[in-house]
C-alpha cells in the first residue's frame, strides 16, 4: 500500500505537528471556555471526554480528513455487510451480528447468519436456566454447584473480565472459575476444593487444538473420572465451546453437548458468542442478553453516527495522533471501579494481538508505528504504582480513565472519594505544575527540591463515564474498545483480525517439548538456549 506519509492528508497532520509544538492544554482551557463541551461525546450511556488531548479544532479536522482518505466509513460498512475484510485468513468478521439485537439480515457468502446465532443463543438459554435451577443434575443427582471455565486468549480473557465485571449480579449458583495457564498449577489449585459430583467443566476453544485448553481439560478429565462411577458421567460433566466439532467429539464430548459458533468470530471478540457461556451461568442469561443490547447499542451509534460524532471513531483518531504524531507509544487504562480490574488484560489481548503488527494489509512493511504497548490497574491501586512515570517520566503514555458515577457498594465516602481521585488525575496530568509554582509551594530552605516538583503537564487522557457499571454499559464500553482498535487497524492499513504473531513461539516449543521429555537438548538450538535448558534437565534430574 502506499506507505501513510504520502498521503498529503497524512503531511497535513505532520505539519499540524510542528504547528502544534508549543501547544499548551492549560492555556487552550484557560482561553476557550467551550472546549470541554466540542471535544466530548455521548454514545450509548457513556461520555467521552476527549478535551485534555492536545489537540485543537484544525487537529481534528484533518484526523477526520484522513480518516476519509483511508475509507474507514467504507472499511466499517464492509465489516458489518459480512465481507471478508480479515484478508489473510479469507473471513469475515461478524462479532457485530453476534449481538444483533434488531435481527436485521447479516449475510456471509450469500447465506443469513442471523438464524444459527439465535439458534445457539436459544440452546445456551436452556442449558443456563437447568443449570441454574437445578434441574441439570451431576451424576449422583445433585446440581452443579461449581462451573470451571478451561480456556486461554479470547476463550478466557473475555469471560473472565465480564464475570468479575458483573459481580454484583452473580448469586453463586453457581459459582465460577477460570483455568486458563498450562502451569499444572491453576488447574490443580482450582479443582482442589471442587466436588466432581457436582461440577461442570466448560471447555472454551475456537480451534479445540489449543495445546494449553486440551492439557487442562484432560486434566480435568482425568480428575473426573478418577471419581466419577464411569465414562458415561462426563456427558453430565464436561460441555464444549468451540467451532471444530471433530475435536470436540475426538475428546470425548458430545457434539450434543456442544455450543456452536464460526470461524468468522475472531478468538479476541468472542465473548459475545458461546464463548460466553459461562458468563450467562454466572449471571443469568437476561444479563447476558443486556451485554448484548448494550453492545448492539454501540454498534449501530458506530455504523451510523457521522464520523466527527462516532465515539469509536474520534477515540480511534486522537489515539492516532497521540501515538503518531506525540510519541506516545504507550497507553495505560485505568479503570476506576474494582470490578473492571481485568480489563486492561482483556484490552491487552483486543488491542495489542489486533494491532500488534508492522505488516500491511497487502504484505508490504510499515514505516509508521502501530499499535501501542498497553498496560493498566485499577484506580488507586496504579497511583501508588507506575503513575509516577506517567506524571513525571520521560516517554508521554496517553491514558484512559473509566469511571461510573453510582457504585454497586456505596459504602461510606468511599465512592466520592474514588471520584475524586478519578478526577484530580487527569486534571493533574493535564495541567502540571511550572518551576515557579513548584517554588511558591516550597520554604526558601527547601528551593532545591523545585525542579523534582515540576509537571510538565500537556499528557493526553481521555475520561469515559458512565451512570453505573451493568450489564448494558459494559457490553457497550467493550464494543467501544472493540471498533476503536478497527479504527486504528483501517487507519494503518493493517489487518487487526489475524494473529501471526502468536506462531513462532508455538512452533519452537514443539521440539524442546521433545526433548525436555527425553532429558537431552537437541541441536539446533543456540548456545544460550541450550545451556538454559541444560540447566534446567540438571535440576529436574536432581530435583
Ligand atoms: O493467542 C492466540 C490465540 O489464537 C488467540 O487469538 C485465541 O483467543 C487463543 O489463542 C485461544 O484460541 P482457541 O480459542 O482456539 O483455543
Amino acid at each position: 500500500m502506499t506507505a501513510l506519509d504520502q498521503f498529503p492528508t497524512w503531511k497535513a497532520l505532520e505539519r499540524q505537528a510542528v504547528a502544534l509544538a508549543g501547544f499548551s492544554l492549560r492555556q487552550a482551557f484557560a482561553t476557550d471556555p467551550g472546549r470541554a463541551d466540542r471535544f466530548a461525546l455521548d454514545a450509548a450511556g457513556l461520555y467521552l471526554d476527549y478535551a485534555k488531548n492536545p489537540i485543537d479544532d484544525d487537529t481534528l479536522g484533518l484526523l477526520l480528513d484522513f480518516a476519509r482518505a483511508r475509507d474507514l466509513e467504507g472499511w466499517r460498512d464492509r465489516m458489518f455487510a459480512g465481507q471478508p475484510i480479515n484478508s489473510t485468513e479469507g473471513r469475515a468478521v461478524l462479532h457485530i451480528a453476534l449481538r444483533n439485537r434488531s435481527n436485521r439480515p447479516i449475510s456471509v457468502e450469500g447465506q443469513d447468519v442471523m438464524p444459527a446465532i439465535n439458534a445457539v443463543l436459544a440452546k445456551m438459554k436452556g442449558f443456563v436456566t437447568q443449570i441454574r435451577s437445578g434441574a441439570w443434575t451431576g451424576f449422583d443427582g445433585r446440581p452443579i454447584t461449581d462451573v470451571v471455565n478451561i480456556g486461554i486468549g479470547g476463550s478466557d480473557l473475555g469471560p473472565v473480565m465480564v464475570t468479575e465485571a458483573l459481580k454484583p449480579y452473580a448469586d453463586g449458583r453457581p459459582r465460577v472459575h477460570f483455568v486458563s495457564n498450562v502451569d499444572g498449577t491453576h488447574i490443580a489449585e482450582t479443582v482442589k476444593r471442587l466436588d466432581p459430583a457436582t461440577s461442570l467443566f466448560v471447555i472454551a476453544s475456537k480451534t479445540f487444538t489449543t495445546q494449553e485448553t486440551l492439557a487442562n481439560a484432560y486434566s480435568a478429565r482425568d480428575w473426573f473420572l478418577a471419581k466419577a462411577p464411569d465414562r458415561n458421567a462426563v456427558a453430565k460433566h464436561f460441555v464444549a465451546l468451540s467451532t471444530n466439532t471433530k475435536a470436540v467429539a475426538e475428546f470425548g464430548i458430545d457434539p450434543a453437548n456442544m455450543f456452536e459458533f464460526w470461524d468468522w468470530v475472531g478468538g479476541r471478540y468472542s465473548l459475545w458468542s458461546a464463548i460466553g457461556l459461562t458468563i450467562a451461568l454466572a449471571v443469568g442469561f437476561e444479563r447476558f442478553e443486556a451485554l448484548l443490547a448494550g453492545a448492539h447499542a454501540m454498534d449501530e451509534h458506530f455504523r451510523t453516527a457521522p464520523l466527527a460524532a462516532n465515539m469509536p471513531a474520534v477515540l480511534g483518531l486522537v489515539g492516532l495522533w497521540n501515538a503518531n504524531f506525540m510519541g506516545a507509544d504507550a497507553h495505560a487504562v485505568l479503570p476506576y471501579d474494582q470490578y473492571l480490574h481485568r480489563l486492561p488484560a482483556y484490552l491487552q489481548q483486543l488491542d495489542m494481538e489486533s494491532n500488534g503488527k508492522g505488516t500491511t494489509r497487502d504484505g508490504g512493511k510499515t514505516s509508521w508505528q502501530t499499535g501501542p504497548i498497553l498496560f493498566g490497574e485499577p484506580g488507586t491501586n496504579g497511583q501508588h504504582a507506575f503513575y509516577q512515570l506517567i506524571h513525571q517520566g520521560t516517554r508521554p503514555i496517553s491514558c484512559d480513565f473509566i469511571c461510573p458515577a453510582l457504585s454497586h457498594n456505596p459504602l461510606g465516602e468511599h465512592h466520592l472519594m474514588l471520584l475524586a481521585n478519578a478526577l484530580a488525575q487527569p486534571e493533574a496530568l493535564m495541567r502540571g505544575k511550572t518551576l515557579a509554582e513548584a517554588e511558591a509551594e516550597l520554604k526558601p530552605a527547601e528551593a532545591a527540591l523545585a525542579p523534582h516538583k515540576v509537571f510538565p503537564g500537556n499528557r493526553p487522557t481521555n475520561t469515559i463515564l458512565m451512570k453505573r457499571l451493568e450489564p448494558e454499559t459494559l457490553g457497550a464500553l467493550i464494543a467501544l474498545y472493540e471498533h476503536k482498535v478497527f479504527v486504528q487497524g483501517v487507519l494503518w492499513g493493517i489487518n487487526s483480525f489475524d494473529q501471526w504473531g502468536v506462531e513462532l513461539g508455538k512452533q519452537l516449543a514443539k521440539p524442546i517439548l521433545a526433548e525436555l521429555k527425553a532429558g537431552q537438548s537437541g541441536r539446533g538450538h543456540d548456545s544460550s538456549t541450550t545451556r538454559l535448558m541444560e540447566r534446567l534437565l540438571a535440576w529436574r534430574s536432581r530435583g
